[in-house]
C-alpha cells in the first residue's frame, strides 16, 4: 500500500484527526484526544442550557467556566468538575488561550460583543447568544472580524435549524404564496419598563461581582431585582427590549426566507423616551429593498407587549381567527402564510391550499452543528455573516424607539442614520466603553 492510500484509510477511520485536517488555519487544533475544549462565559439562565446542549456533543470537553456570580459558577462546576473557573473572561483567555478551542457567550446583551470579540481576538470560534450585540456597530465589527479570520461562528437562534422553520423558508422560496409585499410579526411578551430611575440602591451580594457584570456599561449602583438576573433586558443600557429578545427569533424566518438585506428605514410607534427602560408597547415598521422573493419594496411591521397580537382583520385574515401569542404572517400576491412561534406554518385562504403538501425538510441540532463546524465538519446556519446583518436591522428598530414616529433613514454602508443627528450625538449606534473595559476592535 502506498503512503497516500495508507493516509486515506487512516483519515476514514479517524474522525477526530479528519476534523483537525479541516480546521480553519487560524484555529487551534482540537486536543490530542480529538475533543473540542470549550469555554463558557455566563453559565446561569440560558447559559446553563447552552452549557448542557454544547456539552451533550460527544466530542466536547468543557475546559473553562466563567461567571460573575459565584453561586451560579459553583452550580455549573458541580456538573463539570474538571473545568477551571473564572469570574473575568479576560483573565480566562489570558491564562488559558492555548488550551481552549472555542467559546460560548451567554451573558446579558450588553456584554456579548466584549466577550465574543475577546474570543475572536484570540482566534477562537464563537457561539454567541442572540441578539448578537447591544449596538449596531458591534454587530458589524463581530461579523467583519469573524469573516476576516475565517472563524466558525453561530448566533443562538436555535429554532433557525429546526425542521419547522426550515420548512417555512422552503415554502416561501417555492413561491407558494407568490411574491411577498408585507410581513407582520408579533410577540405578546413585554420586556419594557415605563417607570423612572431606580431608588432602592444596595450593596451587591457577596456572590456577585457587580463591576464585572456592568462591564463596558457606565458605572451605577446595584439595585436588587432590577438588573441581575434576567431583568436587565427591559433597560436601554443592557437589553434590547422585546424586539431584540423575541424579534430576533421571530423575524429570523422572514429575514432568511425573503433574503432581506439592510432596511431603507425604521420607525417605532411607542411612548416618548424616558432614558431608562424600553417602551412596553411598540409597533415597529421597516421598509426593505425588494428581493427575488418580494415585491419592489417589502414592509415589515412588528407588534409587541400591549399591542400584540394584532387583530386578524387588520391582517386580512378570516374574521375572528385567533392569532397565536407570538408569530408572523407573510402576505403574498397569491395568499398568506401564518407562522406561529414555534409550530407549523398554515396557508390562507384555506380552501385554495387544502391539497397543498409542504416540502419534506430536515432539521438538526443548532449547537451540535456549531461544534461539528468548529471541528471542520459542515457549516453553521446562523454564522455572524448571517446574524450580523439580521441583528443590525433589528437594533435599528430598537434605536427608533428613542424617537417615536420618526422614520430613521438608514445608510447601512456607512453605518449612519442620515436624517436624525441626535442618533450619533447620543452614541446610539456605537456607545463609549467604560475605562478599563475597552476591547480591541470595538
Ligand atoms: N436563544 C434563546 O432561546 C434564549 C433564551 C433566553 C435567553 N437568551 C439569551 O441568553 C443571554 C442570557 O440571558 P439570561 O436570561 O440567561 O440572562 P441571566 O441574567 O439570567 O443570565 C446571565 C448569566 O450570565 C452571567 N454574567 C453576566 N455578566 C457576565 C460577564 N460579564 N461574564 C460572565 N458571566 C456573566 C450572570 O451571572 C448569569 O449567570 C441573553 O443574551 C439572552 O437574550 C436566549
Amino acid at each position: 500500500m502506498n503512503n497516500n492510500l495508507k493516509r486515506r484509510d487512516f483519515l476514514k477511520t479517524s474522525a477526530a484527526l479528519a476534523a483537525v485536517q479541516m480546521l480553519p488555519s487560524s484555529a487551534r487544533a482540537v486536543s490530542a484526544n480529538g475533543k473540542l475544549r470549550t469555554a463558557h462565559i455566563g453559565v446561569g439562565g440560558m447559559g446553563g442550557a447552552d452549557l448542557r446542549s454544547v456539552s451533550s456533543h460527544s466530542h466536547v470537553e468543557v475546559a473553562a467556566l466563567c461567571d460573575v456570580d459565584s453561586g451560579t459558577l459553583n452550580k455549573a462546576l458541580k456538573l463539570h468538575p474538571q473545568a477551571k473557573v473564572f469570574r473575568d473572561y479576560r483573565e480566562m483567555f489570558a491564562e488559558m488561550a492555548d488550551t481552549i478551542d472555542a467559546a460560548v457567550v451567554s451573558t446579558p446583551d450588553h456584554t456579548h460583543a466584549s466577550a465574543a470579540m475577546t474570543a475572536l481576538n484570540h482566534n477562537k470560534p464563537v457561539y454567541c447568544q442572540k441578539p448578537l450585540t447591544h449596538e449596531v456597530f458591534e454587530a458589524r465589527q463581530l461579523r467583519l472580524t469573524a469573516e476576516k479570520k475565517k472563524l466558525t461562528s453561530q448566533m443562538g437562534i436555535q429554532v433557525h435549524s429546526s425542521a419547522t422553520y426550515r420548512r417555512a423558508v422552503a415554502m416561501i422560496q417555492s413561491g407558494v404564496i407568490g411574491k411577498v409585499s408585507r410581513v407582520y410579526a408579533w410577540s405578546n411578551k413585554n420586556w419594557g419598563y415605563d417607570g423612572g430611575p431606580f431608588k432602592n440602591e444596595q450593596t451587591p451580594p457577596d456572590t456577585l461581582d457587580w463591576n464585572l457584570w456592568l462591564g463596558s456599561a457606565a458605572n451605577r449602583p446595584f439595585v436588587p431585582r432590577v438588573y441581575h438576573p434576567g431583568q436587565w433586558r427591559k433597560l436601554i443600557d443592557f437589553g434590547t427590549g422585546t424586539l431584540g429578545d423575541m424579534g430576533v427569533h421571530i423575524f429570523d424566518t422572514p429575514y432568511a426566507a425573503l433574503e432581506l438585506t439592510a432596511p431603507n428605514w425604521a420607525k417605532t410607534t411607542c411612548r416618548p423616551s424616558t432614558g431608562v427602560g424600553h417602551p412596553s408597547k411598540n409597533i415597529v415598521q421597516y421598509e426593505f429593498p425588494g428581493t427575488k422573493y418580494t415585491t419592489d419594496k417589502m414592509i415589515w411591521t412588528w407588534y409587541d407587549g400591549g399591542f400584540a397580537p394584532p387583530m386578524s382583520e387588520e391582517l386580512d385574515l378570516p374574521k375572528g381567527l385567533k392569532l397565536p401569542g407570538q408569530g408572523s404572517l407573510f402576505v403574498g400576491e397569491g395568499g398568506h402564510m401564518l407562522l406561529p412561534h414555534v409550530s407549523e406554518a398554515k396557508l390562507f385562504p384555506q380552501e385554495k391550499f387544502k391539497d397543498y403538501e409542504p416540502p419534506a425538510v430536515q432539521g438538526n441540532n443548532h449547537y451540535h452543528q456549531w461544534v461539528d463546524a468548529c471541528m471542520g465538519k459542515g457549516e453553521t446556519s446562523a454564522s455572524f455573516s448571517y446574524a450580523g446583518p439580521l441583528t443590525e436591522a433589528l437594533l435599528l428598530g430598537v434605536v427608533a424607539n428613542r424617537f417615536p414616529d420618526t422614520k430613521l433613514m438608514w445608510d447601512a454602508k456607512n453605518l449612519q442614520v442620515t436624517n436624525v443627528p441626535e442618533v450619533n450625538k447620543l452614541n446610539l449606534l456605537r456607545r463609549t466603553y467604560r475605562e478599563g473595559f475597552e476591547i480591541e476592535g470595538l
